[in-house]
């Protein structure tokens, strides 16, 4: 029998992060589940419906935004399963509030979590992948980081930030057989996507502007986070794919 393949999800206790986990579980992967500490309950749940499916799950906790912490996460991710195929930045936060007076500590938590949490999880798993010369990167950015909306500034700017270094790094680490690639979730209904639809014209608008005039659900997400996660994906680096149900169109 082939060898499982290992994929670490972040921020998967819950919304897009538990789709992607759950959904590249039944495709066979051994996962690495990380959130943080207050949600212990609900990624233990996670762990138990892919213990469920027969595959291996590891609880992670840290704070993306703590190196500290990301680093020892690393370590203990690859003594549990000896090696990593992929990782998914998935964890991230949305506060909102109008660029005037947005509070600076707003501001850098944003960026810590979105922006340079990502950065921090991939520096801590690189070596690994060059060491073996294979990875697949996942970085969940938003269509909010290309054309955003009013009071996300500080998310469509984190969002931005990952799309860029996501083609940067593409290009330092393509020869060494690790693929970077973002996808820009649309509208989805989880805990964070509810801060956009909370009133039923603004979510009737985001209906009416989307081609497949609909919502999103997280497992909407999950089948293209998994093409990029194979090796389906193999020649497709520093891409950013809109799972949008089409809202835009580049
Ligand atoms: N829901 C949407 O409409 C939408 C649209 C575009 C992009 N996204 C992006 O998709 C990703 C998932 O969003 P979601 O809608 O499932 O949100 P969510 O709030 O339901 O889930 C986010 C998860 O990340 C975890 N998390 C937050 N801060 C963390 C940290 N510092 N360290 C580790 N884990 C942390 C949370 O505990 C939670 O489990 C985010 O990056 C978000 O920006 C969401």
């Amino acid at each position: 029998m082939a060898e499982a393949r290992s994929v670490l999800v972040t921020g998967a206790s819950r919304g897009i992060g538990a789709a992607i986990a759950l959904d590249l579980a039944r495709r066979g992967y051994d996962v690495g589940l990380n959130d943080i500490a207050r949600q212990k309950d609900a990624l233990e749940g996670v762990a138990s419906e892919i213990a469920g499916m027969g595959r291996r799950a590891a609880l992670h906790f840290a704070d993306v935004s703590d190196k500290a912490a990301v680093d020892g996460m690393a370590r203990g991710f690859l003594e549990t399963f000896g090696k990593v195929d992929a990782i998914v930045n998935n964890a991230g936060i949305l506060i909102a509030g109008e660029m005037d007076g947005l509070p600076e500590q707003v501001w850098d938590s944003v960026m810590d979590v979105n922006a340079k949490g990502a950065f921090m999880v991939i520096q801590a798993f690189l070596p690994a992948m060059k060491a073996r010369g294979y990875g697949r990167i996942v970085n969940i950015a938003s269509i909010g980081g290309k054309h955003g909306a009013p009071e996300q500034a500080h998310y469509s700017a984190s969002k931005a930030a990952i799309m860029g270094f996501s083609r940067v790094l593409a290009q330092e680490v393509g020869p060494l057989g690790i693929t970077v690639n973002s996808v820009c979730p649309g509208i989805i209904l989880t805990d964070m996507g509810r801060v956009n639809l909370e009133d039923p014209a603004v979510r009737k608008a985001w209906q009416d502007k989307t081609a497949m005039a609909r919502i999103g659900a997280p497992e909407d997400v999950a089948g293209p986070v998994a093409f990029f996660c194979s090796d389906d994906s193999a020649f497709v680096t520093g891409q950013t794919l809109n799972v949008d149900g089409g809202i835009v169109f580049s």
